[in-house]
C-alpha cells in the first residue's frame, strides 16, 4: 500500500500548541506510521505579530526529531513548513524571505480567524500570489464565510489558491453539516490536499486511514490517493497541483 503524506501537523516538539515534548512527538510519529503515513510536512504556527517563532530553533529541533525517530526504528520522512496566521504583513515577510514555505517549495500554508470575511481571504490570496507564492488555505471547513458556499471555494481555486481540509472533518469530527459540505466539495473536485492538523498523541492524533477508507468507498481509491499522496508529492516537488 502506498504511503500517505500528512501536509499539516504540529508534531515538532515544544514550539507551538502542538506536541509538548519529544516523547509526545515520537508517540505521534508512531501513530502516523501505523496510519500508513510515510512522510510529514511539519507546520508549526507562525504568527508575525507575536514573533513567537524561532526558525533556527525549528531546524535544530527537526534534526533532533529525525535522529530520535531513527533511533526508535520508525521509518518516516520529515519536511519543514509552517502554518502562517495571515496578517497584512505576510506578503512583505514573504518577499523578505522571512517566511518558511512548505518543504522548500513555492507553496505557503495560511490560516485565518474563523470569522474572517470572504473579501479578506480573497485579497490575501491575491496578495500572496502577487508576492510570488501559491497559498494553500488551511482547513477550509473552519471559515464561516465559506461553509456551504462551494462557489466561493471554486472562485478561490480559480484565483490560484490550493484547498486543504482536515482528514478528521471529512469523516465527521466537525459534525454532519460540515461532513456533508466536504462530501459535496469532494464530488466537485474542489479539495486538493488532506492533512491531519494533529496537535497531540491523544484526541488530536495524526489519523488518515479512516478518511482514506471513506473516500475510497464513496468515490474511489485513486481519488483518495490523489488527495492524500500524489498532490502532496507535487507540492514537495514544487510542481503545479
Ligand atoms: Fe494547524
Amino acid at each position: 500500500m502506498d504511503k500517505f503524506i500528512d501536509v499539516h501537523c504540529h508534531v515538532l516538539p515544544s514550539v507551538d500548541d502542538g506536541s509538548k515534548s519529544m516523547e509526545q512527538s515520537l508517540n505521534m510519529v508512531k501513530i502516523a506510521a501505523e496510519e500508513n503515513i510515510g512522510a510529514m510536512i511539519l507546520t508549526p504556527h507562525y504568527h508575525p505579530a507575536k514573533g513567537s517563532h524561532n526558525i533556527e530553533n525549528w531546524r535544530d529541533t527537526l534534526e533532533f526529531l529525525k535522529k530520535e525517530t531513527c533511533r526508535v526504528g520508525i521509518d518516516m520522512e520529515f519536511y519543514l513548513g509552517t502554518e502562517i496566521f495571515y496578517t497584512q504583513d505576510v506578503p512583505d515577510n514573504i518577499l523578505n524571505g522571512k517566511v518558511i514555505t512548505m518543504a522548500g517549495s513555492d507553496y505557503v500554508l495560511v490560516e485565518f480567524r474563523t470569522e474572517t470575511e470572504y473579501s479578506y481571504i480573497k485579497s490575501a490570496v491575491y496578495d500572496i500570489i502577487s508576492s510570488g507564492k501559491t497559498p494553500i488555505i488551511a482547513h477550509i471547513e473552519r471559515y464561516m464565510c465559506l461553509l456551504d458556499k462551494a462557489e466561493r471555494i471554486e472562485e478561490l481555486r480559480d484565483k490560484g489558491a490550493v484547498i486543504q481540509v482536515n482528514a478528521s472533518s471529512i469523516i465527521g469530527d466537525m459534525g454532519f453539516s460540515v461532513k456533508r459540505f466536504l462530501k459535496k466539495l469532494l464530488k466537485k473536485g474542489f479539495i486538493d490536499l488532506i492533512g491531519t492538523d494533529a496537535h497531540s498523541d491523544n484526541h488530536r492524533a495524526p489519523h488518515m486511514l479512516d478518511c482514506f477508507k471513506y473516500i475510497s468507498k464513496k468515490f474511489d481509491e485513486d481519488y483518495a490517493y490523489e488527495l492524500m499522496r500524489y498532490n502532496a508529492l507535487k507540492l514537495i516537488a514544487n510542481e503545479e497541483i
